[in-house]
């Protein structure tokens, strides 16, 4: 196993760029399964999630071929329906294969994802959806079974205890595409990564309307095509350089980063006193010295995302002054607090809060990674502070940010792996 050194308190400087969205990719490699002909994905991140939805696709009869950043995925034969546990567990993600297994093969055998450090991550929405679609779906011994002769289409509410979600969306959206008749989704989730799925979907011939928004209309058609497409930059990976950028106080520019999507961290970033905006194609980020504390809760997109709670956290602890931050989505994410005060942040827990009291310095140490946000967080409290920083555990960050060493190098980190005993 390895470790990332990090040798904190310097500014960075320079471009990186950014790489696909992991989590358009997931939904629609899995989207591949409604489809008995080739489909090429460009701009797909290197990631351990991507490779594992990879070997679920071959486990399931499929021939999945990565060229750099291009994914080609053609059926090599029969399809199989059941998507074993080994691989479902280690990445819940693999769940979304439910709908389109469903649709194309009228049966799916897809073992329950496990909770994880984030919260219990139940999957009600998305049974709710496909049963409303006509399956029969029972749980036992840890899969989830459904079945049906013919999905038909019907109206669907998915408005959960914390809003929409995300991959519920996806299942029900990609199950449609195939069903007979019309499907309307109503508090459908409406993240980029969402309205990504849905224009892959409409390159392969399915008919939806209102992408991107909550209400989704899906006409069922008979077959769908093999097609060419190219998804969207990563806006979590691009919010993370963003803030990491705030944190060091560092002048930094993105390639290729998502800008447009991240309208509620670049208007709390405005409020810390840091400068985002487009220049010629181009993100840059323009910090002040003093970071003013901002207080934050995420809400489901477009509201401040989850998956930059953490890392907004991080920055926090160096603000000159007290920030409360709520996490609407997973209220008991907040597994970072603990590695963070290690570094000399000042951080507390009140019911749903975290209060952060803003402190001159954080200093390096020995820290856990625990989740894949959570250890980007760690990342850039290790950036901010004085001395040397060890996040052990470094596998739970290979599973979102590809290159991620060779990105910090290229910004002027002092960062490299160890082995560790
Ligand atoms: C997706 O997970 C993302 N993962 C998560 O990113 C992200 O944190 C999350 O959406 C929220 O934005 C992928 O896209 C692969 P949800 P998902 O269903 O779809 C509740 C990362 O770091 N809920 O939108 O599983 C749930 O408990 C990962 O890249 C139900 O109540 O999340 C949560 O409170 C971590 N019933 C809320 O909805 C359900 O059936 C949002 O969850 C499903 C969810």
């Amino acid at each position: 196993m390895d470790k990332l050194i990090i040798e904190g308190g310097k500014p960075l400087k320079g471009e990186v760029k950014i790489s696909g969205s992991k989590n358009a990719a997931l939904p629609i490699m899995a989207a591949t399964l409604l489809t008995d002909e080739p489909c090429v994905i460009r701009n797909v991140p290197r990631l351990r999630d991507t490779m594992t939805m990879g070997k679920l696709l071959i486990s399931l009869g499929k021939d999945v071929d990565f060229n750099n950043n291009t994914a080609v995925i053609k059926p090599k034969g029969k399809l199989g329906h059941v998507a074993e546990y080994e691989i479902v567990a280690t990445m819940r993600g693999s769940f979304c294969v439910l709908g389109p297994l469903l649709s194309k093969l009228r049966k799916a055998k897809v073992s329950l994802p496990g909770g994880c450090v984030i919260g219990i991550r139940p999957v009600d929405l998305h049974l709710k959806g496909l049963s409303a679609l006509g399956a029969k779906i029972d749980i036992a011994n840890g899969f989830v079974n459904a079945r049906v002769r013919q999905l038909k289409g019907n109206n669907i509410y998915l408005g959960g205890v914390s809003g929409s979600s995300v991959l519920a969306t996806a299942n029900v959206m990609m199950a449609a595409t195939l069903a007979k008749g019309v499907t309307i989704i109503e508090s459908a989730a409406c993240e980029p990564e969402i309205a990504d799925l849905a224009k892959f979907l409409v390159a392969m011939g399915a008919k939806i309307k209102g992408i991107g928004s909550p209400h989704l209309k899906i006409t069922g058609v008979a077959k769908l095509k093999g097609t060419n497409y190219r998804i969207i930059p990563d806006r979590i990976e691009s919010g993370t350089y963003m803030i990491m950028a705030a944190a060091t106080r560092s002048t930094i520019t993105l390639r290729q980063g998502s800008f447009n999507h991240l309208i509620a961290l670049v208007d709390k970033l405005s409020e810390v006193g840091t400068k985002v905006y487009q220049e010629k194609g181009l993100i840059k980020i323009q910090p002040k010295k003093i970071i003013k504390p901002v207080s934050m809760t995420t809400h489901p997109y477009p509201g401040f995302p989850t998956d930059l709670q953490a890392q907004f956290m991080a920055l926090m602890t160096l603000a000159n002054g007290v920030s409360l931050i709520i996490d609407k989505v997973y209220p008991d994410r907040f597994i970072h607090i603990s590695e963070l005060n290690r570094m000399g942040a000042h951080i507390r827990r009140e019911g749903l809060s975290a209060i952060v009291e803003g402190v001159r310095n954080l200093y390096g140490a020995p820290v856990m990674a625990s989740d894949l946000r959570a250890s980007a967080a760690l990342i850039i409290a290790g950036l901010a502070a004085k001395g040397r920083t060890e996040i052990h555990r470094i596998y739970h960050l290979e599973r979102g940010y590809e290159n991620l060493d060779e990105k910090l190098c290229a910004l002027g980190a002092s960062v490299w792996r160890e082995k560790t005993s």
